[in-house]
Order: structure tokens, then C-alpha cells, then sequence
């Protein structure tokens, strides 16, 4: 007999750190993705369900948690594609746990933050119209400009767990976004962050982080180009004698 509604199982965790597992039939002609699903519950079956959403496609960055062990977003996880009836759902793990499903992305954001994601220029900054750019230019940073700071990358990558310092995929793809726009010329002092012992060195190239990204950024590869980028940056040093 087919089956008319899905099994959510979603772990919680309360305000006084207690861990435990709610289960919740949700119908399944009510819900297309999976955060529908929480919603449905949110609203019908239990109010005390925390999780954290805004866009509900995609773009905001903000609902994304593990489900069936993944990372994934949950606004854009077709629940019947999921190819079960029974749904896990579990907050990041690479994160800390604020309440249910909703964690700390403060980390993440300061990651980013080290990677100085931003135009820089040498000179004063006073131009009598805007710094152009031409469509080729664009195109070579665009993919890694795609980035919504959902933080997916991060959960998979096997050497954030090990190692919370380890700056991670999404800031190198951040640096390799500006370090390839031709209005920046900060490359330098972004180069020397990512050579440092935190960076570049840490990555094993196991890839997880780029089948995590919804977004397509592959932050994998923006890695491999920034170490070809960073070796070139040492020899450049050791030309000049610095
Ligand atoms: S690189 Fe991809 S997975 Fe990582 S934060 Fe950006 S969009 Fe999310
Ligand atoms: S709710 Fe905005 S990305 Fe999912």
C-alpha cells in the first residue's frame, strides 16, 4: 500500500542541552520540499520546532541542514525525491547547535571574513566614474560570485571537522572570487593568508565540499587554482628577495 504521508524524524536539542529525536507524519500532498515539511510541522504538529529559513529558494543562504545525512538545503530538497518515506533531519554538524535545527554561523562568517572578501586597490580610491569591467572580465570570477554563505561546504569537508581553525572551502572560494576580479589589486595580502598554515595546505582534495554547494561555486577547484596561485606568489617573493 502506497504510503500518504512522510516520517520526519528531526533531531533536537533544548535549551538545556538535552538531545533527543521528534517524530512527525506529515502529509505528504502538503509539502513538496523538505522545509515545507518543517513549516507544516512549525505550524500544525508542534510550535516548539526551531529552524531557521527566509527565502524559501535558494538564495538567502540560511535553512541549510543535514537531511538523509547530507548536507543540503532544505528549501530546494524535493521531499519525494529523496526516494524514502522517511525523512532525517538534523542540524549542521560542523557547527554548534543555538536550539533544534538552527546553529551557530558566526564561525563561518568570520572564516569568510579572513579571506578579505572585498576590492582593494593602492590607490586613493578617487575616480571620476566607476571601475569598468568587460563581460570576459566578469566571467572569470563569476562562478565563484555565486556563493550564498550557506555554509554546506563546510559541514561536508572532513578537515573543518578535524581542525575548526582550518579557514575552509567557502573563504578560498571568496578569495579566488576577488583575486580574480581585474578591479582588485589585493591578491597579494589575500595570497599570503591562504599560504599560511591554515590555508591551502590543509585541503586533501577529497571534494566533498563542491558535491555539498548548491550553488555550483566548486569550491574545490577555486583551492587547486589558489595553490597554483599562492606557489607563484612564494617564487614572486623569493625573485624580489623579500
Ligand atoms: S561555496 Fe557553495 S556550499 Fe560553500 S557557502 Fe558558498 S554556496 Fe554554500
Ligand atoms: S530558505 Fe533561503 S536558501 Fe533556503
Amino acid at each position: 500500500m502506497t504510503r500518504t504521508e512522510y516520517e520526519f524524524n528531526v533531531k533536537r536539542k533544548d535549551d538545556g542541552g538535552k538531545v533527543s529525536y521528534s517524530r512527525y507524519m506529515v502529509p505528504k500532498d502538503r509539502i513538496s520540499t523538505v522545509l515545507e515539511g518543517l513549516i507544516y510541522i512549525t505550524e500544525n504538529l508542534d510550535q516548539t520546532l526551531s529552524v531557521r529559513y527566509s527565502c524559501r529558494m535558494e538564495i538567502c543562504g540560511s535553512c541549510g541542514m543535514e537531511i538523509n545525512g547530507k548536507p543540503r538545503m532544505a528549501c530546494s530538497t524535493i521531499a519525494s525525491k529523496l526516494g524514502t518515506d522517511k525523512i532525517r533531519v538534523e542540524p549542521l554538524k560542523h557547527y554548534d547547535v543555538v536550539k533544534d535545527l538552527v546553529v551557530d554561523i558566526d564561525p563561518f562568517f568570520e572564516k569568510y571574513r579572513e579571506g578579505l572578501p572585498y576590492i582593494i586597490r593602492s590607490d586613493d580610491g578617487n575616480y571620476a566614474s566607476e571601475l569598468k569591467q568587460t563581460p570576459e572580465e566578469f566571467k572569470e570570477y563569476e562562478k565563484y560570485s555565486m556563493c550564498i554563505k550557506c555554509g554546506l561546504c563546510l559541514d561536508a569537508c572532513p578537515i573543518v571537522g578535524t581542525d575548526p581553525d582550518y579557514i575552509g572551502p567557502a573563504a578560498m572560494a571568496g578569495v579566488l572570487r576577488y583575486n580574480l576580479d581585474s578591479r582588485d589589486q589585493g591578491s597579494r595580502y589575500r595570497l599570503e593568508i591562504i599560504n599560511g598554515e591554515e590555508g591551502t595546505s590543509r585541503c586533501h582534495f577529497v571534494g566533498e565540499c563542491s558535491e555539498a554547494c548548491p550553488k555550483g561555486v566548486d569550491p574545490s577547484f577555486a583551492i587547486q587554482l589558489l595553490r597554483s596561485q599562492g606557489l607563484k606568489h612564494e617564487l614572486a617573493k623569493i625573485f624580489r628577495r623579500e
